[in-house]
């Protein structure tokens, strides 16, 4: 069941998924992390907060999606590195309570059952997702089986073309492959927040909410889950009937 909310802009979209993320700012809660353009507004709303309000994360848990494999932490597009710039270094997060898949183990699938064992322990309280333009979720690119859990997987071509802009728009800088929470893995979470906006997500987002759940788009998987929020601007929406 989708509570869907369309709002004017980018702001105004972060100014919302604020005030959803906010109930769940608290001691014990456990945090699905996104990365990407998307949550940035967010994430800026988030540190606004904790130095305003002294919101603090000290008990808080979070676990992202996806890792890029064959990055070190210390690359700067690398997730890890993304949500210490953007979020992690100005709030009170204790390290140990931060998860992100390792794109740089030795025994990726090894990694991954680990993660994904992790994840199954901790219960996600609430999933923040973006959407691919081509409907992917985490980096679930269109075919990946809805009950797929945590894997390595090869990004799709036009996902490689978008993140290009993060690689000095050098395409054959961009990693080919990531590791990822399956769609079972984030089907799992108790609530799921998505963010969509711009003109290039409208067309995935009206096959996620309007067409048929098919792993063709990822992201309608999210129709069959009870407890997701959705946020769109204008653009993002402009293709709905
Ligand atoms: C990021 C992720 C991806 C992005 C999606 C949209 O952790 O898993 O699914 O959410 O690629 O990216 P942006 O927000 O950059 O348009």
């Amino acid at each position: 069941m989708f509570n869907l909310m369309i709002v004017k802009n980018y702001d105004e979209a972060s100014d919302m998924a604020f005030k959803v993320m906010k109930d769940y700012l608290k001691p014990g809660k456990v945090l699905g992390l996104a990365t990407g353009s998307t949550p940035l507004g967010l994430y800026s709303r988030m540190v606004k907060d904790h130095e305003e309000n002294k919101t603090s994360y000290a008990e808080i848990k979070t676990f992202n999606l996806d890792e890029y494999v064959g990055l070190p932490v210390t690359h700067p597009e690398s997730y890890y590195a993304f949500m210490y710039r953007n979020l992690f270094s100005a709030l009170d997060i204790n390290e140990e309570n931060v998860h992100i898949p390792s794109g740089m183990a030795e025994d990726l699938e090894k990694e991954c059952q680990e993660y994904e064992n992790l994840i199954s322990k901790a219960h996600v309280d609430i999933q923040l997702l973006g959407i691919g333009s081509d409907g992917h979720i985490g980096f679930n690119e269109p075919g990946t089986p809805f009950d797929s859990i945590t894997h390595v997987t090869d990004l799709a071509e036009s996902t490689i073309k978008d993140n290009c802009r993060f690689f000095e728009n050098d395409i054959t800088k961009v990693p080919t492959q990531a590791v990822t929470q399956g769609i079972g893995t984030i089907m799992k979470a108790k609530n799921i927040l998505l963010i969509a906006t711009g003109e290039n997500k409208a067309q995935a987002v009206k096959d996620m909410l309007q067409g048929e759940v098919s792993e063709e788009c990822p992201a309608s998987i999210l129709q069959k889950h009870d407890n997701v929020t959705i946020i769109l601007d204008e653009a993002a929406a402009s293709l709905l009937k």
